[in-house]
């Protein structure tokens, strides 16, 4: 492996951006390669069938192509589908975005936990497993909002999310029996931490947010321990599966945060 080797992220759209910062923010020298599936975007309307047929092809591309140390499923729809096939199908360390219920549940004083996530993410076994291993003792509600995606892709395009949209997407948690004692939210969807100042805006005072950016983030540096990188990074690398107008002013907005003209894959 070169010293230039990037780590690659993948994601449906910006989302998995949420993920990137904590991970710059432990790395800085780490090239990065961003991948969104802006063909295939949004996953969280998607069945599961074709998650789990998309998502493992579209990344045997992105290695073959721009050979990387780690790939980074940073989303939790394709995660929750698609992680084991993605390990199997790939020869190197794969790491996956698992909605933060853990450490929601060692926060949470009322034991009333939100779960928001895309419809796709909050109808898996897989959150069943985790709210039952990690947070028996709670209430976990949820809701799957394609609305907040659509606001975050927006605010990355430069579109400030309107407050009454945010909080009506925050009701479909706090709207439901019981709804009122939330007093953790887990962003199981990583465009929404890209929201996470909205949201605090509209919700009540008391509640906190939690996300899984920071945990992949210590992931992602322990796995990389003692591999060398780049003295000075080139720019990172953005990639499209749909390079159109939308992705272009996309990436324009990304130039100030170090990444290059947008690919197409
Ligand atoms: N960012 C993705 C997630 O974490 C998916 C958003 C979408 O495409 O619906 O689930």
């Amino acid at each position: 492996m070169t010293d230039t080797a990037p780590i690659l992220f993948f994601d449906s759209g910006v989302g998995g951006l949420s993920v990137v910062a904590p991970t710059l923010a432990l790395l800085p020298r780490a090239p990065i390669v961003y991948a969104a599936d802006s063909a295939g975007f949004p996953y969280g309307t998607r069945s599961e069938a074709d998650i789990a047929a998309r998502v493992p092809a579209l990344l045997g591309r992105l290695v073959e192509r721009y050979r990387p140390r780690l790939v980074v499923i940073a989303c939790n729809t394709a995660s929750t589908i698609a992680l084991p096939a993605v390990r199997a199908a790939l020869d190197l360390p794969v790491v996956g975005t698992v909605p933060a219920i853990k450490p929601a549940s060692a926060m949470s004083a009322t034991r009333v936990i939100g779960v928001l996530g895309t419809e796709a993410t909050v109808r898996q076994p897989y959150v069943d497993d985790l709210a039952a291993r990690f947070a028996g003792d709670c209430t976990v509600l949820r809701h799957g909002s394609a609305a907040l995606v659509e606001l975050a892709e927006g605010a990355l395009e430069g579109r400030a999310p309107a407050p009454d949209a945010v909080a009506a997407e925050l009701h479909g948690l706090f709207g439901q029996p019981g709804g009122e004692r939330i007093d953790v939210i887990v962003n199981a969807c990583t465009h929404f931490p890209l929201l996470e100042g909205d949201m605090i805006a509209v919700a009540p005072p008391h509640v906190r947010f939690v996300d899984g950016g920071p945990g992949i983030a210590r992931r992602i540096a322990y796995l990389t321990e003692g591999q060398a990188w780049p003295d000075a990074p080139p720019a990172h690398r953005l990639v499209f599966t749909r390079l159109d107008a939308r992705e272009r002013r996309i990436a324009n907005g990304l130039a100030a945060r170090g990444f290059a003209a947008a690919e197409a894959l």
